[in-house]
C-alpha cells in the first residue's frame, strides 16, 4: 500500500519517495527509484535501518518484546503446539488442521533418512572437527544425491526439497554428534515424534535398549519452536541473498548454516555457555560485567544484547522456563551454571550501562544451560540452533522465490579508494 510520499532534497535536485505501509511495525520508504532520480545511493552498513523484503512469515517488536509467526504469538505457539505444527504454519501461512497435521507429520517423518553414501561423507572429517563444520559440508553436499529437487522454478520440487530438508536436518545433525563422539549412526524410528526421533539418534546406542524422556523431549520440541524463525536476521538474509541468484534450497541452506556459526549470532549460545563456565562462580560477575562495559576491551556479555530486542526476548523466558523445567526433571536445581546466570542476569538488569543500552538476555542465554544439562556438547548447540532454524530459512527462501519483485540482490557502495591512476612500471616503484 502507498499512502504518503518521503520527500528528500539533494542539492538541486528534489525527490519524492512512496512511503509503504505494513499490517503492522514500522513503515518503509520505497527508495528502488532514488539513484536513478538522484544518481546518490543510501549508505546503512549493518542495515540497522534497511527493510531487504516484503514478508508475511515472521513479526518482531522489538520495543515491546513481541515475535509472532503467521500472526501467533511465540508463547502461545510454544505452549499448545509442537514444532511441526510451527513448521507447518510457517511454511503454509495457517495453522493445520488435524488431517493437515496428521499428513504433514507423516511425510515429513517418511523422509527423516538421508542417501546411505552420506554417512561415507563423514569419515573425510576429522573426529575432533566442530560439529558445524561438518553440517555445513554435509548439508551443502545434499545437492549431490537430490537431483529432483534442486529445480527451483518448480513449485512441487521446491516443496519436496523444503520437507526434505526439515526431515533430514535432524538425521544429519545426530550423524555429526555421533561421528563426533566415535559412536556408531542411529537411524530414525517412525513411530516416534521429531524431537524423540532426534534425542534417540543422538543418544542411543546399539548396547542398550533406549527410552526417551518425555520432559525431556517436550523440552528438545520446544527448543526447536523458540528458534524456528526470525524475521531478516544475519543467516536468514544470507539464505535470501545466495537463493536470489538462483541457487539450489540446499547451498542456500548450507551458507545460512556458516552465516549462524559466529558468536555475534547462533555461535552465541555455545560462547554464552564457555562464559558462564569461564565466570565459574557468581563472586567473578562483577569482574566479568567491568569488562563488558570497558570499550578497550573486545569482551561482550554472550546471550545479552539484541539488534531488535530493546526489551526482553520473549524466547528467553520461555528458554528460562524451559530450563528450570529441564534442570528439576535430571535433578540439577543446584546446577552452579544456574545459580551464575540467574545472579549474572539480575546484576545486568539493574547495571545502569545495560539499562541503558538497553541490553536485555536473549535466547542463547539459558539455552546453553539446559542442553548441556540434556547431555550435549557446547560445540553442539549451535547445530541444534541450525536444525531448528532450517524451517525458517526454507520459509523465507521460498517466499522470496515466490515475490514478483524478486531479483538477484546485488547491492552497491560507498567507494573511498584510490581514483583513477596508471600502471607504474615495476622498474620506476
Ligand atoms: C541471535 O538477529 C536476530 O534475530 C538473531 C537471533 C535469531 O534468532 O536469529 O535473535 C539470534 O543471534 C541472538 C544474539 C546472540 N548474540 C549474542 O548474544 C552476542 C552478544 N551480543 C552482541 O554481540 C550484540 O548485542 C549483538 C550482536 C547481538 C547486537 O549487536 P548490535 O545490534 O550491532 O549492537 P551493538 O554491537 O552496536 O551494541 C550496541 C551497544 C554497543 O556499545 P556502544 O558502541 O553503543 O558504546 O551495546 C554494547 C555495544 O558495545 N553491547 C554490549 C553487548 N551487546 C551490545 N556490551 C556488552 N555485552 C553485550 N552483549
Amino acid at each position: 500500500m502507498t499512502d504518503t510520499n518521503a520527500h528528500l532534497g539533494l542539492g538541486e535536485k528534489k525527490v519524492d519517495l512512496p512511503v509503504r505501509k505494513g499490517t503492522i511495525g514500522p513503515d518503509v520508504i520505497d527508495i528502488g527509484a532514488l539513484y536513478k532520480n538522484t544518481g546518490a545511493f543510501t549508505y546503512d552498513p549493518g542495515f540497522t535501518s534497511t527493510a531487504s523484503c516484503e514478508s508475511k512469515i515472521t513479526f518482531i517488536d522489538g520495543d515491546e518484546g513481541v515475535l509472532l509467526h503467521r500472526g501467533y504469538p511465540i508463547e502461545q505457539l510454544a505452549e499448545h503446539g509442537d514444532f511441526l505444527e510451527t513448521c507447518y504454519l510457517l511454511l503454509y501461512g495457517e495453522l493445520p488442521t488435524a488431517a493437515q497435521k496428521k499428513d504433514f507429520d507423516y511425510r515429513v517423518t517418511h523422509h527423516t533418512m538421508v542417501h546411505e553414501q552420506m554417512s561415507r561423507f563423514f569419515t573425510g572429517f576429522r573426529r575432533d572437527a566442530h560439529p558445524m563444520a561438518v553440517m555445513v559440508g554435509t548439508v551443502g553436499a545434499l545437492s549431490a544425491f537430490y537431483h529432483d529437487s534442486t529445480d527451483i522454478t518448480d513449485p512441487h520440487q521446491r516443496m519436496v526439497a523444503s520437507l526434505r530438508m526439515i526431515a533430514k536436518m535432524p538425521t544429519i545433525a545426530a550423524m555429526a554428534y555421533k561421528y563426533h563422539i566415535g559412536q556408531p549412526f542411529v537411524y530414525p524410528q517412525n513411530d516416534l515424534d521429531y524431537a524423540s526421533n532426534f534425542l534417540r539418534m543422538c543418544f542411543a546406542v546399539p548396547c542398550e535398549e533406549y527410552k526417551v524422556n518425555p520432559v525431556l523431549a517436550r523440552a528438545m520440541d520446544r527448543i526447536f519452536i523458540l528458534h524456528a524463525d526470525h524475521e531478516q536476521n544475519a543467516s536468514t538474509s544470507t539464505v535470501r541473498l545466495a537463493g536470489s541468484s538462483g541457487a539450489n534450497p540446499f547451498a542456500c541452506i548450507a551458507a545460512g548454516i556458516a552465516c549462524l556459526w559466529g558468536p555475534a549470532h547462533g555461535g552465541a549460545n555455545e560462547a554464552a555457555l564457555n562464559m558462564l563456565m569461564e565466570i565459574g562462580t557468581p563472586d567473578r560477575i562483577p569482574e566479568f560485567i567491568a569488562r563488558a562495559k570497558d570499550k578497550n576491551d573486545p569482551f561482550r556479555l554472550m546471550g545479552f544484547g539484541h539488534r531488535v530486542y530493546k526489551n526482553y526476548d520473549p524466547r528467553a523466558k520461555i528458554m528460562q522456563k524451559t530450563t528450570h523445567e529441564v534442570l528439576a526433571e535430571l535433578g540439577h536445581t543446584d546446577d552452579p551454571l544456574l545459580q551464575v546466570a540467574m545472579e549474572l542476569e539480575k546484576i545486568a538488569l539493574t547495571d545502569p550501562y545495560f539499562i541503558e543500552k538497553k541490553l536485555y538476555p536473549n535466547i542463547d542465554f539459558y539455552s546453553g544451560i539446559t542442553l548441556k544439562a540434556m547431555g550435549f556438547p557446547t560445540t553442539m548447540f549451535t547445530v541444534l540452533f541450525a536444525l531448528a532454524r532450517t524451517v525458517g530459512w526454507i520459509a523465507q527462501w521460498a517466499e522470496m522465490i515466490e515475490d514478483p519483485q524478486q531479483r538477484i540482490g546485488r547491492p552497491r557502495q560507498l567507494y573511498t579508494g584510490a581514483p583513477k591512476r596508471d600502471y607504474v612500471p615495476l622498474s620506476k616503484r
